[in-house]
């Protein structure tokens, strides 16, 4: 008994063995970890003084799944599977002995056990799928013989941590034993299994739920049908599926094969190496380099918002759901109502729906007050701007708030493309002023894109990221260019898109293939749903564009039933037979022929542009790394998770592709079109966004 090896040990309580894990941040189970549990349950079961096993963790969470560290390297000894056997095939009993989160490999373990103990607090899951995975190591054969084959259908395709009240009645823990004794109560549930000599109970062997469901292929039909939209593209939920229908329909030993089989396709393809890459993206956006986590923040107590329009009423929710109070002041009282009156309609139909209690909607309506004067701001820790966007309003706010809102104060902006570091000159305290650039809807879109101004100080910026993960946003700190980081990359699709109208393609064209590669939508159908007259002023309007006629045309987009496409009353988009006679028109009158345009072209013609100018982004230092860009794209503008952001699928085609693509295209690309260099030269290196360091 003792120290097993560095992050294992094998300790005697009486007749239990506790064999502890210890190997931080979250135990996952690394080839260290793995091989203290079989060398662990090994020396245990050679001690005839032992009659029973506990294993515990050590630290905030017990074993939170395999480690992902390892994915993609040469497999070492001994395997999860040997993990797995050795505590199953164990001739004395093993608890298992769950606090925090026991997930994906975790889980597996600690189904292997004979029986499961865990604390109030504690949560199981499989989230494997979230990795572009499935459970690797007979989750998806054990889960269903336990809580059942519709159950595990929801737990492995969604990856939910489930919490210990409902692990309880579904079976999957047996006891919870009182928050922070997990030790002492693990112990006692092993002396009882000892005393009553309770069997070598092993989850392969419960045949009873599995079988029961044998011979109703409906189940998998309806559940595949039912899910079908959230699932688009995603390879790995369907074979989560065809994992639990094995599980379903064949002996346990043909289920293990079959899920060690599709483990292994999904952990060798490009969907799973994206997923695991924004796992680990998503983390590292939070870390600024020269912002350490001990930089001293700002107690934020009270925010103000200026304008409450689309984006100030939804970025007033975000903070009256975490219970900060909200000013908002705006110009005219019928504004202002109109503000508080959608925050209102949008509380009330989340309660609708049942995830909002009715006495939260009027609790977070409290927090909210109103006002017409800027000085009611005065108070505010954090002030965020979200007036028209127009340079000279925004620097009035700015000038006025300055002798308004007391000093240390953030003062922010959700300008969505003009310059901060401007807007920060019509203050005297530039070093206070932050972009905050919210995403509409603001209450529901995740990502926040932080914009550091020149002046802006370490304190404003570590204390914006902290608000932003405090209100459940995912944050990018960028720079200040043109659109950021986000709307700069749109844009460069956006003129590609525009300018293959002129080429031969229709709206729709280019919206299938965008739409079919995974986004949401293609960008017709994104400036419809947007409204087409952002931006357009009917007096400035000069016919000159195919936007601008739509626009004179009152087709402003979906809101007035027509934009590139017409909509019928539940705003199901058609190719308008009116859109293409106004683009073959322009193309006349520009003596431009129509050629056939492949679904290839359009696909590289849109993507590979905005490779090439998030390549621009890191070169002027506008982006921390090619990865938060991804970050921002798939938060912001829905880019398929699964092919890992712009940056990654440059990777995954490979850079010097893209730029042989890029050069080929040539002119077509307009006047405008440069190369990044920082591009040319990966790719003349033969390496990728994710090589640089
Ligand atoms: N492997 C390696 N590192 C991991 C890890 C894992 N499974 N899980 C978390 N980490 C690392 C994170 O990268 C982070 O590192 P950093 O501090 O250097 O950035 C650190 O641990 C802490 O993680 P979080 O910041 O996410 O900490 P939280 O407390 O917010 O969350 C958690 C903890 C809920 C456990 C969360 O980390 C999580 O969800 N982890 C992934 C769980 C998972 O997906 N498990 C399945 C793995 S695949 C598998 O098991 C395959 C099997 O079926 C064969
Ligand atoms: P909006 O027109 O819906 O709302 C702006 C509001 O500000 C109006 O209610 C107006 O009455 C009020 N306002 C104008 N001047 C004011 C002043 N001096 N004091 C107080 N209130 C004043 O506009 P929206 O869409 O909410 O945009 C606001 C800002 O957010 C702009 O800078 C925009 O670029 C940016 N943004 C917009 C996004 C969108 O999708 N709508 C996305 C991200 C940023």
């Amino acid at each position: 008994m003792g120290a097993i090896n560095a992050v294992t040990d094998l300790t005697a309580q009486g007749d239990v063995a506790v064999l502890t894990v210890n190997s931080p941040p979250v135990n996952a189970l690394s080839q260290q970890v793995r091989d203290g549990i079989v060398k662990g349950m090994q020396q245990a079961i050679a001690d005839s003084a032992v009659k029973a096993v506990v294993l515990i963790c050590d630290g905030r969470t017990f074993i939170a799944g395999a480690d992902i560290t390892e994915f993609g390297k040469p497999p070492q000894s001994p395997s999860l599977h040997d993990v797995c056997d050795a505590i199953e095939n164990s001739s004395k009993p093993v608890i298992a002995a769950i606090h925090g989160t026991a997930l994906g490999g975790g889980l597996e373990t600690a189904l292997c056990c004979h029986y499961r103990v865990a604390v109030p607090s504690a949560k199981c899951g499989l989230p494997e799928v979230h990795l572009g995975l499935l459970p690797g190591a007979g989750g998806t054969q054990r889960l269903p013989r336990i809580v059942g084959p519709e159950q595990a259908l929801q737990m492995v395709t969604s990856g939910a941590h489930v919490d210990a009240k409902t692990s309880l009645a579904a079976g999957l823990l047996d006891e919870i034993v009182p928050e922070g004794e997990l030790r002492a109560g693990a112990l006692a549930y092993a002396k009882k299994v000892i005393a009553e000599k309770r069997p070598l109970r092993k989850v392969r062997d419960m045949n009873e739920k599995v079988a029961a469901a044998r011979g109703k292929p409906e189940i998998f039909a309806d559940f595949r049908k039912a899910n079908a939209r959230k699932f688009r593209g995603f390879l790995a939920p369907e074979y989560n599926i065809r994992c639990i229908e094995a599980a379903v329909n064949l002996p346990f030993d043909q289920g293990i094969a079959t899920e060690r089989k599709l483990f292994m396709e999904l952990m060798t393809g490009t969907q799973s190496a994206a997923q695991r890459y924004v796992f680990f993206a998503e983390r590292q956006v939070w870390k600024v380099p020269d912002v350490p986590d001990d930089t001293a923040t700002i107690a934020v107590k009270k925010v103000g918002i200026i304008g409450a329009g689309t984006m100030g009423g939804g970025i007033a929710m975000n903070f009256a759901n975490i219970g900060i109070p909200v000013a908002l002041v705006e110009t005219k009282q019928d504004a202002l109502d109109r503000g508080f009156g959608v925050i209102r309609k949008n509380y009330e139909s989340t309660a609708k729906r049942g995830k909002l209690k009715p006495e939260d909607v009027e609790k977070r309506m409290a927090l909210l007050s109103g006002s017409l004067q800027l000085e009611s701001l005065a108070d505010c820790d954090l002030v965020i701007e979200a007036v028209f966007e127009n340079m000279d309003v925004k620097k009035e706010v700015f000038g006025k708030l300055d002798s308004i809102v007391k000093q240390g104060a953030i003062l922010a902006t959700n300008t969505s493309a003009l310059d901060v570091n401007e807007i920060a000159t019509a203050t005297k305290r530039p070093d206070a002023v932050i972009g905050l650039h919210f995403f509409s809807p603001a209450n529901v879109m995740r990502l926040l894109e932080i914009v550091r101004a020149q002046k802006t100080s370490k304190p404003v910026i570590a204390t914006s990221m902290q608000l932003a993960k405090k209100i459940g946003k995912i944050a990018a700190l960028v720079g200040v260019c043109p659109g950021f980081v986000g709307n700069r990359i749109l844009y460069a699709r956006q003129l590609q898109a525009q300018a293959m109208l002129m080429e031969g393609a229709m709206p729709w064209d280019v919206d299938k293939v965008l739409y079919d590669f995974g986004m949401p939508m293609g960008p017709f159908a994104m400036s419809d749903l947007a409204g087409l007259d952002i931006g357009w002023s009917k007096e400035k309007s000069k016919s000159s564009t195919v936007r601008e006629v739509l626009c004179e045309m009152d087709r402003r987009g979906q809101k007035t039933g027509a934009g590139f496409y017409d909509y019928d009353a539940e705003r199901n988009a058609k190719p308008s037979p009116v859109t293409e006679k106004i683009i073959k028109d322009f193309m006349a009158k520009a003596g431009a022929q129509a050629r056939k345009i492949t679904d290839q072209e359009i696909l590289e013609r849109c993507t590979y542009p905005m490779i090439n100018e998030g390549a621009k982004i890191l070169e002027e230092k506008i982006a921390i790394r090619p990865s938060d860009i991804d970050i921002v794209w798939i938060n912001g503008y829905g880019w398929p998770v699964y092919r890992g952001g712009p940056m990654f699928y440059g990777d995954t085609v490979g850079l010097k592709n893209v730029v042989a693509k890029l050069k080929e295209y040539g002119p077509k690309l307009g006047a405008g079109f440069t190369l990044s260099p920082l591009l040319e030269q990966l790719a003349a290196e033969g390496k990728r966004f994710q090589d640089l360091k």
